[in-house]
Parts: structure tokens; C-alpha cells; sequence
């Protein structure tokens, strides 16, 4: 992964772009599981680095090094398919690379001030220079104002270099969906004192990404890695995609109103919500079908040997069909209606769904983009797992499994204890969370985090190492 920006054998340099992109994700990634790890800890020692380092910061660090990472390796994504789509290199390289120092100068000095900056009082000041106080996207303005310059920058690229070159499918919805997804970023950038309001705007990013143009975001790469890895018929890839698009705007824009049932909007919110949101799964059923159709199918074409030729990037793909299935369909699914959201809302269940959902619809895929860059960068017909490929996908799958469970029952306990049975008072919060249930699902979730953190040495190791060691043999 290192020297395969200086020896690539990379054609154009637009993908090259891409693998920086990669790196610093990967390392954002790093940090952030070691942001929860320390938040995890302090869930079960509260004085752990208390005054130093604490909850507050670590949590805000965590999500959002999560949020930053997956941004960097989307956009590594676009650069790695923009020329293998268009047929041709970015128009414009050099800018995209200036864009590239500039954001990560930015995020090293915002994570910096983070650390740096933990308490103080809350000014104009503060928003402008240390932290903006909405979860997930707390950057401060300027970073805000850097982050927009850098992110026109790289879709003026992406847009004028599909204007130029060949017009697939998957260019097109790519290109219009990142319109949108980049677009939303500017509803969470302006100060209302209203908190309603506040939050109103804030699930315009958060609600529109993961579950509309994320969603869709992911459909278009795992078309593009599908007919790269197992040669699938471009027209049956891009019919699938088209009819995901449909359904993932078509439920998940309304399905914004399972936001909206607590925070002070009209109540015409609890029926919209419900409903639409409901329907969500729908298209990540779909998306869960298309991927092993179109494995099983390529499969069977190719008679007794199936061609696979990246199998990290094929196994991770595969986790995603599944974990997208599972974290945000079924996890989501459980709490979206209000009749359950009422006793569920913004309890460790939020979390369990939240870890889930993130990790597997978005942190597999990338990860095989990843892998498939590699595979680019060396130039080889084919890449296949090793040890250490296995013990990463199996450890981080796992751990991340296990934590949902913990938080699941975590979330379970709060539900019967804290919000049916005592009806969810101050006291009835603190009852909940010294009860053993609590205390003994914190400890796993703990230890299932360290089990994920091994989980991405291994990655770590095998992204520096697989495609080097392939190449000589
Ligand atoms: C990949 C897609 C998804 C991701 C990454 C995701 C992630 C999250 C996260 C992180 C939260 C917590 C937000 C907070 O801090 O307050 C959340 C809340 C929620 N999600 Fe999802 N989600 C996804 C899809 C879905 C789907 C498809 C559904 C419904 C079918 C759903 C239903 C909900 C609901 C109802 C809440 C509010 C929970 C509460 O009231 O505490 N999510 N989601
Ligand atoms: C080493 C492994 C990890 C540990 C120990 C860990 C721990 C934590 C802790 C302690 C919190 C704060 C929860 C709270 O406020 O109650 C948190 C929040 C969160 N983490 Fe992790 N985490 C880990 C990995 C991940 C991964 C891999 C993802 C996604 C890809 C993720 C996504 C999130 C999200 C979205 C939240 C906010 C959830 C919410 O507010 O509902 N974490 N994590
Ligand atoms: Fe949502």
C-alpha cells in the first residue's frame, strides 16, 4: 500500500490519487477504533483518564474519525473507478491533488484542536475555530468552509471528466447522487439557537446520507467491483442499479420522520416516518439479492472454475450484502416505528443498530475497494486471500457482531428497567445502568471492541504486505 504510490503500475494517475486517499483512511480508521476503545474503557472505569482525555472527547473523536474516514475512502473510490468508467485520466489531476493536501492538513488540525481544546466556554468563537457541537460533523466553520473548497474541487473533476469521457450507467448515477450527497453537507452548516431547528437541519446530512445517498453511493461501487472482480454483465448490474436508486430515494427520503417523532415537528411526522422508513429494507433486501445473483450467476457461466479475481474484495463485498442487510434493515427496522421508538429512542439499542449499520454498509465495502486498488496498483491479474486477509475479515466481522449483540441486550435491559417498568426518570436512568445486565454487556462490548482492534492489525499488516508478496511469487 505504501510503495504503491511511488513503483505503481498503475495507467492513470487519477487512480494513483486515489490509493492517497486510501491511506489516510485507513490510519483515520486506526485512530478511530482506538477513540472507542477508550470510550468503551471509561464506560466501565469512569475515572479512566478522567480530566485528561475524556468520554466527551473520545466519543466525538470516534465518530467523527468514523464519518472523515469513510468520506476519504469514497472519494478514493470515485478516483479509482472515475478512469476505468470514463476511459480516461481526470481533467484535473494537479488541482485534485492540491485538493488533497489542503483536506488533510485541515482534518489533522481540527483532530489536533480536539485533543488540544477539550472544555470552555461557548462562543461565537467556538464554532468558528474549535468545534461546531453537532454530533458526527462537528468540524469547526472554517474547516466547514475548507472541507466545501475541497470537495468542489474533487467533483469538478468528477463531473468534468464524465462530461469528457465514456457515459456508463454508473457514471451517471455516481455523478448525480454525489451531487446530492455533497450538497446535503451545507444543511448542517449554519447556527440556529432553536434546538429544534438545529436538529431538524442536522438530520438533513445525517438521515440523507447513510440511508439515501450513502446507500446509493455504495450501489454504484459495488457494480463497478462486480464486473471488475467477477466480470458481471455490465447491462445486469446497472439494471439492478437503476432499480435500487428508485427505491432507496423512494423510502429513504420521507423515512427522514423516524427523526422526527420527539424533537418538536408536527406530528404528521409520526405517520410519515413510519411509514416510509418501514419500507427501507425494501431496497437493501434488493441490493443483498443482487450482489450473490450475480456471484452465483458469473459462477455458473464460467463452468467448474469460477473466476474471482480479488477474493479479499470479493469476501468483504459479500459482508457487505449481508451487514447492510442486517444493520441498517433489521436493526433499523426494530426501533422505526414510534409505538417502539418510544421506549427504544436514544437508548444502547440506537447504539447497537448504529455500530452495525455503519460497519456493514459502509466499512466492508470500502474496505474491498481498498483491496482492489491494491490489486491496481500492482498490476495483478489476480489477488488472493491470505492468513492474515482471513484473520482480518473473521476478527473484525466478529467483533463488531459481538459488540451489536452486547449493546443489544445493553439496549434491552434499558427498555425493560429504565423506560417500562420505572418509567424513565432521572433515577430511573441510573437504576438502569447499575443493574448487572448493564455492567456485564459494558464488559463485552469491551472486550468484542479489543477483538475488532486485532481484527484491524491484521488488516493493517495485510493491506502494507499481500499484493507485494504476490507479485514476487
Ligand atoms: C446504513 C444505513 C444506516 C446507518 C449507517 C444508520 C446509523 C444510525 C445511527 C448512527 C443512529 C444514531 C444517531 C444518533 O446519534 O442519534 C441511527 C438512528 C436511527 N436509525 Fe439508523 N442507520 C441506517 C439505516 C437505518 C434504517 C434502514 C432504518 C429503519 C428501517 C433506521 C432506523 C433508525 C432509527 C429509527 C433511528 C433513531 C433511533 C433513536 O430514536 O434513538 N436506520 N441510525
Ligand atoms: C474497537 C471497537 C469499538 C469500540 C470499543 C467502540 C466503542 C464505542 C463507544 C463507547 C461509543 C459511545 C457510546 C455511547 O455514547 O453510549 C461508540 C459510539 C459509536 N460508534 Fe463505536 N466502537 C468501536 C468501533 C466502531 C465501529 C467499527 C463503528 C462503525 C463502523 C463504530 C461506530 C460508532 C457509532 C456510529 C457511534 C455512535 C452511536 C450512537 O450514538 O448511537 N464504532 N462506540
Ligand atoms: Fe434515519
Amino acid at each position: 500500500m505504501l510503495t504503491s504510490i511511488k513503483n505503481n503500475k498503475f495507467t492513470y494517475e487519477t487512480q494513483k490519487l486515489g490509493m492517497m486517499y486510501f491511506r489516510v483512511a485507513l490510519i483515520l480508521f486506526g485512530a478511530q477504533l482506538l477513540m472507542g476503545l477508550i470510550a468503551a474503557i471509561q464506560f466501565i472505569w469512569p475515572s479512566f483518564l478522567y480530566g485528561i482525555f475524556d468520554f466527551s472527547v473520545a466519543r466525538m473523536v470516534h465518530i467523527n474519525a468514523l464519518v472523515v474516514w469513510m468520506l476519504y475512502a469514497m472519494i478514493g473510490s470515485v478516483y479509482l473507478m472515475l478512469p476505468d468508467e470514463t476511459g480516461i485520466e481526470a481533467v484535473g489531476i494537479k488541482l485534485g491533488k492540491l485538493a488533497f493536501w489542503v483536506l488533510t492538513a485541515a482534518v489533522a488540525i481540527v483532530v489536533l484542536v480536539y485533543i488540544f481544546i477539550q472544555i470552555g466556554p461557548g462562543k461565537e468563537s467556538t464554532i468558528w475555530l474549535i468545534n461546531e457541537g453537532r454530533e458526527y460533523i462537528e468540524a469547526p466553520r472554517w474547516a466547514d468552509i475548507g472541507i466545501v473548497v475541497a470537495v468542489l474541487i474533487f467533483y469538478y473533476n468528477v463531473f468534468a471528466t464524465y462530461i469528457k469521457g465514456r457515459k456508463t450507467g454508473i457514471m451517471t448515477v455516481m455523478v448525480a447522487n454525489l451531487l446530492a450527497l455533497a450538497g446535503l453537507y451545507l444543511a448542517g452548516m449554519f447556527f440556529t439557537d432553536n434546538i429544534s431547528v438545529d436538529q431538524y437541519w442536522w438530520w438533513w446530512v445525517i438521515h440523507l446520507w447513510v440511508e439515501a445517498t450513502w446507500e446509493v453511493f455504495v450501489g454504484t461501487l459495488a457494480a463497478y467491483a462486480l464486473i471488475q472482480i467477477i466480470d458481471a454483465k455490465r447491462e445486469i448490474v446497472e439494471m439492478w442499479l437503476w432499480i435500487e436508486v428508485l427505491m432507496l430515494f423512494g423510502s429513504g427520503i420521507l423515512g427522514l420522520g423516524h427523526h422526527y417523532f420527539w424533537i418538536g415537528t408536527p406530528e404528521y411526522w409520526w405517520e410519515i416516518g413510519a411509514l416510509f422508513s418501514s419500507l427501507e429494507p425494501v431496497p437493501l433486501v434488493a441490493m443483498f439479492v443482487h450482489v450473490i445473483y450475480d456471484w452465483g450467476k458469473e459462477q455458473g457461466a464460467h463452468g467448474e472454475r469460477p473466476v474471482v479475481k480479488n477474493t479479499p474484495a470479493m469476501a468483504w463485498i459479500v459482508t457487505n450484502a449481508f451487514g447492510n442487510f442486517l444493520g441498517a434493515g433489521i436493526w433499523g427496522f426494530f426501533h422505526t416505528l414510534p409505538q417502539v421508538n418510544i421506549y427504544t429512542h436514544g437508548s444502547q439499542f440506537t447504539a447497537a443498530h448504529g455500530h452495525l449499520a455503519f460497519f456493514g454498509a459502509y466499512a466492508t465495502i470500502l474496505i474491498g475497494m481498498m483491496y482492489l486498488g491494491i490489486q491496481k496498483a500492482y498490476g495483478l491479474a489476480k489477488l488472493k486471500a491470505t492468513f492474515n486477509t482471513k484473520m482480518a475479515h473473521f476478527l473484525i466481522t466478529f467483533g463488531v457482531l459481538g459488540m451489536t449483540v452486547a449493546l443489544t441486550i445493553a439496549g434491552y435491559e434499558q427498555v425493560l428497567v429504565e423506560r417500562a417498568e420505572l418509567g424513565a426518570g432521572w433515577d430511573a436512568y441510573f437504576i438502569a445502568q447499575n443493574l448487572p445486565w448493564m455492567k456485564q454487556a459494558m464488559t463485552w462490548r469491551l472486550i468484542m471492541g479489543v477483538v475488532t482492534f486485532v481484527g484491524f492489525i491484521y488488516l493493517f499488516i495485510d493491506l502494507l504486505t499481500i499484493a507485494k508478496k504476490q507479485q514476487e511469487n
